[in-house]
């Protein structure tokens, strides 16, 4: 009896001891892991940090950021939040530590529709498919050749748009020029991708596909309580699954129509289609057949899907905003306009080569990145195991956003930072090509946007037509009031009258 009471003693002592042993580990860790988190604001029990995230998370995060510095930590709900808020912060996120943090973290709408297993935008870069898929669109979209033999497509695509604007100039009539470039860059996409328009100026079909895109941006950029909470998707509080899944619906079932049309086409054909003919669709539906198919037709209407969200939006945005800012600065419209008759003079349209010997546009393009950055915090990133940053932790799992709006308005990085001012890139190296990380709107690394040889192109090329063409008259005073999405874009879109040019 003794013996047993003197087991079951050593037996507890020998537990209690394990469960000392093991809190008191359990406590060390996480007081050191707290002490290393960055700092940052106090957080309310259960919500964290939710209740400052505010209508525009990039305004608010660099509100806080300067108090809490240019790394800082905050809690949404269960999820850790990592912000960096300067060139050198983004250069660790971006280059240093790219690796370990260039995994996503997909909100609730995304994988509402199963988008997180399947789109080059949210997969996994270790993978095999992304690679595959980054591959294909860099192949077969966006590699010189590519960007070459589709020059003539842009400018016919660009001169529709210069035909629409005199249309609205002899009318008199206000043009919406966020709208009227989104059907533009949609055109121009859909032709590489389809070999067809998608849309015309005016039509209710461009604005379905308008509403589309939007509705699925903000679907996946607004604030959502199970994107903190997991547990609650299933109740989708806010309606943004019910919203992406409608816009997707929409998308998809055009394309849906497209593969269906050139599948049958491909069944009839005896010959392979002339290498000068072939669209993105050809390429990607010859990797469908066979034993070996490595995608199939739903993989391609998610990957059609984000470049049609990825593309468009941000593109024709960008137009509206450098409009807006030349519009609001009558001196930089002049030196712009100057320029551009300077070199194309009597030529009577804009050719795309006519870019490189326009560095002053060149610089209001990137003028207009840095104060207006399309995707304002870039495509929310996640830590693959913990990571120091700055000798801070940043924990694994947690999603780091890299905050490009601040960066471009940071006083100690610009001079007047919140003033458009293009002159301060003349004679400058400094470009958006992810090597800079002062002006990184289009990311940098592995994830870095694969669309910007093209989105460059196509902006210049609308941006340096509408000035050749036309003279501007506003209806009234321009606002720079913004709405958050995942893009930013103008609250108030910019209508304006074209004035036609007269060159005689
Ligand atoms: C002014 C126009 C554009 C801007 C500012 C922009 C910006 C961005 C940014 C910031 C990212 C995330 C980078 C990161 O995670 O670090 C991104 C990703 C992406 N962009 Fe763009 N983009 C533009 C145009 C385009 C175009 C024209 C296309 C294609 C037609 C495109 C396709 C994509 C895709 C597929 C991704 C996801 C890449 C990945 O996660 O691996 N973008 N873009």
């Amino acid at each position: 009896m003794e013996i047993v009471s003197e087991n079951l003693f050593l037996s507890f002592c020998f537990i209690l001891s394990c469960f000392f042993i093991f809190t008191t580990v359990r406590f060390r860790q996480s007081s050191t892991r707290s002490t290393m988190l960055p700092p940052g604001p106090p957080r309310l029990p259960l919500i964290g940090n939710i209740h400052q995230v505010g209508k525009l998370p990039h305004r608010s995060f660099t509100d806080l950021s300067r108090t809490y510095g240019p790394i800082m930590h905050l809690k949404f709900g269960r999820l850790n939040t990592v912000i960096v808020t300067s060139p050198e912060a983004a250069r660790e996120v971006l280059k240093r530590h790219d690796q370990t943090l260039s995994g996503r973290n997909s909100p609730n709408s995304i994988r509402s529709i199963n988008h997180q297993n399947v789109s080059v935008a949210w997969i996994h870069p270790s993978t095999a498919r992304w690679r595959l898929l980054r591959k294909l669109s860099a192949t077969h979209m966006f590699s010189p050749q590519r960007i070459e033999a589709t020059k003539a497509l842009r400018m016919k695509k660009v001169q529709e748009l210069m035909s629409f604007m005199d249309e609205s100039s002899e009318r008199e009539e206000a043009v919406d020029i966020s709208r009227a470039s989104f059907i533009t860059t949609l055109n121009i996409i859909s032709n590489i991708i389809f070999s067809v328009d998608l849309c015309s100026y005016g039509s209710e079909i461009s604005n379905g596909f308008h509403d589309s895109v939007i509705g699925g941006m903000e679907a996946a950029g607004s604030p959502d309580l199970a994107n903190f909470f997991p547990f609650l998707g299933f109740l989708d509080l806010q309606g943004n699954s019910k919203r992406m899944k409608f816009c997707t619906e929409r998308l998809f079932k055009v394309f849906r129509g497209f593969i269906d049309i050139k599948t049958a086409e491909k069944s009839l054909r005896n010959d392979p289609k002339d290498a000068s003919n072939r669209d993105f669709l050809d390429a990607l539906l010859d990797l469908t057949v066979g034993d070996e198919a490595e995608l199939d037709n739903n993989d391609i209407e998610h990957l059609l899907l984000d470049m049609f969200i990825a593309g468009t939006d941000t593109s024709s945005n960008t137009v509206e905003w450098a409009m807006a800012e030349l519009l609001t600065n009558p001196k930089t419209m002049v030196k712009a306009q100057s320029e551009i008759q300077r070199i194309i003079g009597q030529n009577g349209f804009v050719q795309e080569p006519d870019i490189s010997e326009l560095p002053y546009i060149q610089a209001v393009v990137k003028e207009t990145l840095r104060l207006h950055p399309a995707v304002p915090l870039l495509l929310p990133r996640k830590a693959e195991k913990d990571v120091e940053v700055f000798g801070y932790l940043v924990p694994k799992n947690a999603q780091v956003l890299v905050n490009v709006w601040a960066i471009g308005r940071d006083p100690n990085v610009w001079e007047n930072p919140t003033q458009f001012e293009p002159d301060r890139f003349l004679g400058e190296e400094i470009d958006v090509k992810g090597r800079d990380y002062e002006l990184t709107p289009f990311g940098a690394g592995r994830r870095i946007c694969p669309g910007l040889p093209l989105a460059v192109k196509m902006v210049s090329l609308m941006l340096v037509s509408l000035l050749y063409s036309f003279d501007w008259k506003l209806p009234n005073t321009v606002d720079m009031e913004e709405t958050f999405g995942i893009t930013l874009h103008k609250a108030n879109p910019l209508h304006v009258v074209p004035v036609k040019k007269n060159r005689h």
